[in-house]
């Protein structure tokens, strides 16, 4: 059921509702495609087809009965469709008012919870690029479903249990401890544990041993895993920080170990469970394969500890939503997963999401820990930092050093973000780096440029728009500045889209749009001097920096919700 994410969408829809008597909500408002056309569109398909008359005669009729409202000017038939014109100065009122007051977004998710399930990186593992296209998306995510109103709890499930974590203690008793003991240490340790147990099979045993001893709370065994665990949280740290992230809830899988006998019994008492081959696995409906809960050695798994998460969320927060942003490759792992929730009788399997992306390729080569091209985050941004630093200091050789190196890093990871989430979620990434850092075309740079330049005409101008009090949008009579107008009304309903579906790349696509109808705008003013923005009639001017500032603070807003810095100059 639509709702209207404006005043103007609203006041269409209840014109043609008053007429049928219907409630407005049943109503879609659509932009039209072009400005001549009208504003606004509503087809009369539905209310002709339930009293029998043909949608064009009742499109018509609408029209004919139009009376002028304090935003809408006019209504046109256009075949099946009533057409609606907005009245400009009211729009630009309302647009530049809601923007700076940041209330262009609808709060559709007052009273309502979401749990984002992202990043989750495997503890003692790079936080390797392919893995952080889940906390770039995930972000994004929370950000969208916070701006509208959304309690949103952000987790991040760290991998930290499991024999992976046996085989790591096992590999540091017997090769020492490397120094520093960093992340890439740990990692070589066990890429070296995993080499050796091909030659030596009693190195699993070994490592199996071990595990078994962290579960059975051996000091030892339980002081190292702590410590790995810290030293790659630390680590993680550092680039969340980098990306402005902030997990609301740090719970690894380590925190359901306790709960498993009693998920277990849950299973075993509802008759779900059978043995296979000594594992204990549960049948799900169309599902080829079983779920595998616990292996033959008693030792449970990944899909056992993701039952008791799931309950944990559901009993702790009720989400309306409760989302894993995990690469596709899990796609089994969460429908089995949810089908063996629904199977528990919990209705609110219905609520569990999982939100698949496609992988990234650098160069050609797909990245992946098991591919061998592993690529690292850290290294991504620092990189993209350098190339940035180097294309601002040669388009612009003025800007101070000090602001040089305070924007550098945010538009650098600013091109890094957009790069991934400006492709559709589940379509693969192409990363070239001549696109990713490029000042034109559809790239992060090219959007903070833009957002710079709406504050510089701001700085220049100095004469600073913080009410719409005393502006006279009347001024505003060119065609180029009804299309700036137009795209912002669209802001509200692409992130109400974007946050249903998921999907980021619905805003980085508007912001590209938005910015395209800014420059031909403020590039229309290079040609005809009656366009430019600082032009000496001050109500124009005036009128013109109200539009500016309200496009000025839409960006910000949009470049947030996809976890991007707004750079004031660069
Ligand atoms: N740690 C897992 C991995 O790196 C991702 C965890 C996703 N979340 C979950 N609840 N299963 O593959």
């Amino acid at each position: 059921m639509p709702s209207h994410h404006t005043p103007l969408h609203a006041a269409a829809a209840e014109v043609v509702a008053a007429y049928a008597g219907i409630p407005a909500t049943e109503l879609k408002v659509e932009a039209t495609p072009r400005p001549e056309l009208g504003d606004f569109a509503i087809g009369c398909f539905a209310i002709a087809k339930a009293t029998q008359r043909n949608p064009a005669q009742v499109a018509q009729e609408i029209a004919a009965a139009f009376k002028p409202t304090a935003l809408l000017d006019s209504a046109t038939a256009a075949g099946p469709f009533v057409n609606f014109r907005a009245n400009r100065a009211a729009t630009f009122t309302w647009l530049v008012d809601a923007a700076l007051r940041g209330t262009l977004l609808p709060r559709v998710g007052e009273g309502q919870t979401v749990c984002i399930d992202y990043s989750s990186p495997n503890v003692s593992k790079h936080l390797a690029y392919h893995h952080i296209r889940s906390t770039m998306i995930g972000h994004s995510l929370a950000q969208s479903h916070r701006a509208l109103g959304f309690r949103v709890i952000g987790i991040n499930h760290l991998g930290d249990w499991g024999t992976t974590h046996g085989m790591l203690i096992a590999a540091y008793k017997m090769w020492g401890a490397p120094e520093p003991l960093t992340v890439d240490a740990l990692n070589d340790l066990y890429v070296r544990f995993r080499e050796a147990m091909k030659t030596d099979a009693s190195l699993e045993d070994t490592g199996r041993a071990w595990f078994k001893k962290l579960e059975d709370g051996d000091p030892e065994a339980r002081s190292l895993w702590e410590r790995f665990r810290e030293i790659s949280l630390a680590e993680y740290n550092a680039i969340y920080e980098r990306l402005g992230i902030e997990f609301d809830e740090i719970r690894g899988e380590s925190a359901y170990e306790a709960d498993l006998p009693r998920v277990m019994k849950e299973l075993t008492d509802r008759g779900l469970v059978v043995e296979s081959e000594g594992a204990l696995v549960v049948h799900l409906p169309d599902e080829k394969t079983p779920i595998l809960l616990q292996k033959r050695d008693g030792a449970t798994l990944y899909a056992t500890r993701d039952v008791a998460t799931a309950e944990y969320r559901w009993n702790t927060y009720h989400p309306a939503r409760s989302l894993y942003v995990v690469d596709r490759g899990q796609a089994l792992h969460f429908r089995q997963l949810f089908k063996l929730l629904a199977m528990m009788g919990y209705a609110w399997s219905s609520v569990c999401q999982h939100v698949p992306f496609g992988l990234v390729r650098i160069g050609g080569k797909k990245t992946g820990t098991r591919t061998g091209n592993v690529v690292l985050l850290k290294e991504v941004i620092g990189e993209a930092e350098a190339r940035v630093r180097a294309l601002i200091a040669e388009t612009n050789p003025d800007l101070p050093a000090d602001v040089l190196d305070r924007v550098a890093p945010m538009v650098g990871t600013g091109a890094v973000v957009f790069a991934n989430l400006a492709p559709q979620r589940e379509k693969d990434v192409d990363f070239e780096w001549e696109k990713v850092v490029a000042m034109q075309g559809d790239s992060g740079p090219y959007l903070q440029y833009s957002y710079a330049r709406c504050a510089s005409i701001a700085r220049k101008a100095n004469e600073p728009i913080t009410s719409t009090s005393g502006i006279d949008f009347g001024k505003l009579a060119h065609d180029a500045e009804w299309a700036v107008a137009r795209k912002l009304l669209e802001f509200p309903d692409v992130v109400v889209r974007s946050a249903e579906a998921c999907e980021p790349h619905v805003i980085a696509h508007y912001l590209l749009d938005l910015a395209g109808e800014f420059s031909r705008w403020y590039t229309a003013g290079n040609g005809d001097a009656s366009l430019r923005v600082l032009t000496e009639d001050a109500p124009t001017r005036r009128a013109r920096l109200a539009l500016v500032a309200a496009v000025q603070s839409t960006m910000r807003e949009g470049l947030s919700l996809l976890g991007m810095a707004a750079p004031d100059q660069m």
